[in-house]
């Protein structure tokens, strides 16, 4: 337990600042162990909060108070009270300078909230609340203020950097160096930054539309300059793309991004001054795959857009967090979409969404996109915020279509520039910029849980009148047991015989979208002369489970004709679950597995078919993961999922091996390598024939992979045929990969990541005697986060049936691996959790055994907020 069970906060205690600060100058003299801070602030009573003088109250952790004074007036000890969340001043004018000296210790920071060193380079992470851990704040969204900071640092850094424009440097009496910065926008602290470091930057220009010149800079060690051309690219794309789509201009003079390797998520969109984990934002063609690069690029963008969705535009308070997230992962995706394949970022987005949201969304830390309660904000750092979050966004601009939701987004901008704000300023927006309302709508912010859709339909031959009735529930989650209907979009189409889109209705369209707002509800088309087929929830226009009675020949037919791509790839998943649920039952019942000869057609037909974006075959043939299998289970039944999927993939991979050996040789010609969409999407269906090939174990088809990987030049594809080898060959020959692949590449930490998460997640060799062997690797570091989701996150979350084994041993495990992080840093220590907090849905031993794992966690003794709040929750429920 921590020393004090952590306060739950909620929405409806929200209250506006007592005092506001109109500037705020710092001053940091940067020693590792004893860095001090020197904070100035113009203060005053903020008019709206009513009369008196109450207390001032500063958060602060972890801090060394040295002194504080007010209008240059030393402040005694009776002045000032220290509380647990940091410290209360008696106040007596309603306007003063406050002055406070304190000392921090960057090089003790393991949690990477506040100041602290990556590899001798100093850095920041202030978002949601690590401010405080560098000097006694006001330490909220809504407290915005006017920065100024000055970095006094020995000669030995090359580079000191903060938010906004450099206005002063010089040298000090005593040899060190001082650099003052201004940042011309009022911020939250949460969006304060500083780097200090031996650092090198790659430099451009982007001139906007208005033609203003920004100079771009992105900074890292010397010997990664030459990975940072495709951020650059990225970059300025992203900024293109906001000028063009949304209208919006880029605001200073400078955009810096800076990379380090310890850092707790992505990226940070501090004002004017990214700061990116270096795995989001270095990659060459030699060291990076596909996926790293296209990753890059959606980050970049996401970091980017925010400096107008979260940045001119801010949180009134933590519990708003989706109004910046869950915009600007709809901003980002859009980007992405335009810039790539539409239809193949769609499904990887979706996939995310129902594998790993809607599991949170039926387990004990269930929230709504608008969380009302929380103990520690770092753990609303969820898929539900901002991939739920984002598909709320995008229902408005379906409902709205593209134009009404610009005028919304204009408008939202021109009203709230330079305001702290809350979700509801942003539907209000949307509503007054449409002239519409959209009252039952914000349900969507308020309730948490899944909505389910059943949908059955009925076709009067004598009338031709095709009749769809739609029922929707959702369950109960964590105090909400009882869910008002949710106003869902769902757009569909219907498909004649011969698979061609019939006509709906008088203006000749032959989609629509039908708004279901009642529990039940009945829509009727005319003018038809057979049952239509329906083809439902195109392009997932709403975040819900649906339900309708296909038969196989339907989904078969649905597959291939489709003109809606997303529900074609959707069809082939109904399809393969369908196939793997039976193959899950006759494991249980003993008898013979069998698998459904339909998906074996289906599958060679599309691997034959040319005209299919290659991307989109890839993801066709992919069979769902177990993950994803298990998320379509009420019960999981960890085994009988792991031993279904397993012969679907070998039982495929023989059927179809001269197909895919075709395909591969075909798309295995040798030509430069170009990161582009066609070429992507070659090589991704490339390397799915391999692993495919693979599965089979044949030396023929490990002859194929083990030459790909002595060849490759790029990393996509020897990273692709690495893992066919880990996965796939004997010992000798997958050792000798292992170790040769190491042995190339173990300077490069961003390649060394990928090295350790492949033999993590490898259902063969990444058994848990490996895991714990790559614990004691030197390429490990339980204090660096990248590596912990490497190989700890690789395994419980990306190796299904090794984690869980029926004796327990990946839950014993985890806990000793969280009980040690936790120690070091919270946030990444209750990321990690996660897959134990599910304990509930597993059947047989698994449920009490992941349930000790979790007690153990909970009996250890001096837990942080963080762990204690995830564990509670998921052992009280
Ligand atoms: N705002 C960041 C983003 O856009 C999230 C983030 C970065 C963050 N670092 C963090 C959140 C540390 C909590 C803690 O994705
Ligand atoms: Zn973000």
């Amino acid at each position: 337990m921590p020393d004090a069970k952590p306060n739950t906060i909620y929405l409806k205690d929200y209250r506006i600042p007592d005092y506001l600060v109109d500037n705020t100058h710092l001053q940091f003299e940067l020693k590792p162990k004893a860095t001090l801070v020197k904070s100035q602030l113009k203060i005053r009573r903020n008019p709206a909060a009513g009369v008196g003088l109450p207390p001032l109250l500063l958060d602060g952790v972890d801090l060394e108070l040295l002194s504080i004074a007010i209008d240059s007036m030393p402040l005694s000890s009776e002045d000032y009270e220290e509380i647990p969340q940091g410290i209360s001043i008696s106040v007596d004018k309603p306007e003063f300078h406050l002055e406070i000296q304190n000392r921090i210790n960057p090089e003790g920071n393991t949690s990477l909230e506040g100041l602290y060193l990556s590899n001798g380079m100093y850095c920041t992470q202030c978002e949601a609340e690590g401010f405080r851990k560098i000097t006694f704040y006001p330490d909220r969204p809504d407290i915005m203020s006017k920065f100024t900071t000055t970095i006094v640092a020995s000669k030995n850094y090359s580079v000191l950097l903060s938010n906004g424009n450099e206005i002063d440097r010089g040298l000090c009496k005593d040899e060190s160096q001082y650099v003052t910065w201004e940042d011309p926008f009022a911020k939250p602290a949460y969006l304060f930054a500083l780097v200090a470091g031996d650092l090198k930057c790659l430099d451009d220009y982007f001139t906007t539309t208005s033609g203003r010149k920004v100079k771009l800079q992105i900074f890292t060690e010397e010997k990664n300059i030459y990975k940072c051309d495709h951020a650059l690219r990225s970059l300025k794309n992203a900024m293109r793309w906001d000028e063009e789509v949304y209208g919006r201009e880029y605001d200073l003079d400078t955009f810096m991004v800076v990379a380090v390797d310890h850092f707790n998520m992505g990226a940070m969109e501090n004002k004017g001054l990214n700061i990116f984990n270096s795995a989001c934002v270095l990659a060459s063609p030699e060291t990076a795959t596909d996926a790293g690069f296209q990753r890059i690029e959606s980050i970049i963008g996401h970091e980017y857009f925010h400096n107008w969705s979260g940045n001119r535009v801010t949180l009134r308070d933590w519990f708003q967090l989706s109004l910046k997230e869950g915009f600007t992962v709809f901003r980002d995706a859009e980007f992405s979409a335009d810039l790539n394949s539409r239809a193949v970022k769609r499904i990887e987005d979706v996939s995310l969404l129902r594998i790993n949201q809607f599991a949170e969304d039926a387990g004990p830390m269930a929230h709504p996109v608008r969380p009302d309660s929380y103990m520690e904000i770092s753990n609303f750092y969820t898929l539900t915020v901002y991939e739920k979050g984002s598909e709320v966004v995008r229902m408005i601009h379906t409902l709205l279509g593209p134009e009404g939701f610009r005028k919304g987004s204009d408008l939202y901008f021109e009203r709230h520039d330079g305001c702290a704000v809350t979700c509801e300023d942003f539907v209000t927006a949307m509503e007054d910029a449409n002239q519409v309302k959209l009252v039952q709508f914000r349900r969507w912010y308020s309730q948490a849980g899944t909505p389910k859709l059943n949908v059955t339909d009925y076709f009067d031959e004598k009338r031709g009148i095709y009749r769809l009735t739609v029922r929707q529930s959702c369950p109960p989650t964590p105090g909400q047991k009882e869910k008002h209907p949710f106003h869902i979009p769902l757009k569909l189409g219907l498909l004649d015989k011969g698979g061609n889109d019939l006509i709906l209705d008088g203006t000749g369209s032959t989609q629509c979208v039908l708004e279901v707002t009642e529990s039940e509800q009945s829509f009727e088309f005319t003018g038809f002369e057979n049952k239509p087929l329906p083809s439902l929830l195109r392009g997932f226009s709403a975040p819900v489970k649906i339900d309708y009675p296909y038969s196989v020949e339907q989904l078969l037919f649905l597959m291939s004709k489709d003109t809606d791509t997303f529900n074609r790839w959707n069809a082939s998943q109904r399809l393969a679950f369908m196939a793997l649920s039976d193959l899950q039952q006759a494991y249980r019942k003993g008898g013979t597995l069998q698998l459904q000869p339909g998906l074996i057609k289906a599958y060679k037909r599309v691997l034959l078919n040319r005209d299919l974006d290659p991307a989109l075959v890839a993801e066709i043939l992919q069979l769902p993961s177990e993950q994803s299998i298990a998320e379509e289970s009420a019960c999981i039944d960890a085994e009988a999922i792991v031993v279904a999927r397993k012969f679907a993939l070998q039982t495929l991979a023989e059927a179809l091996s001269g197909e895919l050996r075709a395909r591969y040789i075909a798309l295995n010609v040798r030509k430069p390598y170009s990161i582009n969409a066609k070429d992507i999407a070659e090589r991704k269906l490339k390397n799915t024939c391999l692993l495919y090939l693979c599965v089979t174990e044949t030396a023929d088809s490990l002859a194929l992979a083990q030459a790909q990987f002595d060849i490759a030049s790029n990393m996509t594809d020897k990273a692709a045929a690495l893992n066919a080898l880990i996965n796939h060959a004997g010992d000798r020959q997958a050792n000798a990969a292992i170790e040769q692949f190491y042995r190339r590449w173990k300077e490069d930490a961003q390649v060394v990541e990928l090295w350790l998460g492949q033999q993590s997640r490898s259902c063969r060799r990444g058994s848990l005697k490996t895991v714990e062997k790559l614990i004691q690797h030197p390429a490990f570091d339980l204090k660096n986060p990248n590596r912990v989701r490497a190989v700890i996150g690789g395994f419980t979350k990306g190796n299904f049936s090794q984690f869980h084994m029926s004796d327990g041993s990946g839950f014993e495990f985890l806990a000793e691996q969280v009980i040690a992080l936790d120690k070091l840093n919270p946030q990444i220590a209750a990321q990690q959790v996660i897959p134990l907090t599910r304990w509930k849905r597993y059947t047989g031993d698994l449920a009490p055994k992941m349930k000790i794992a979790l007690k153990k966690i909970m009996d250890s003794g001096n837990l942080s907020g963080d762990i204690y709040e995830v564990v509670s929750k998921s052992l009280s429920e």
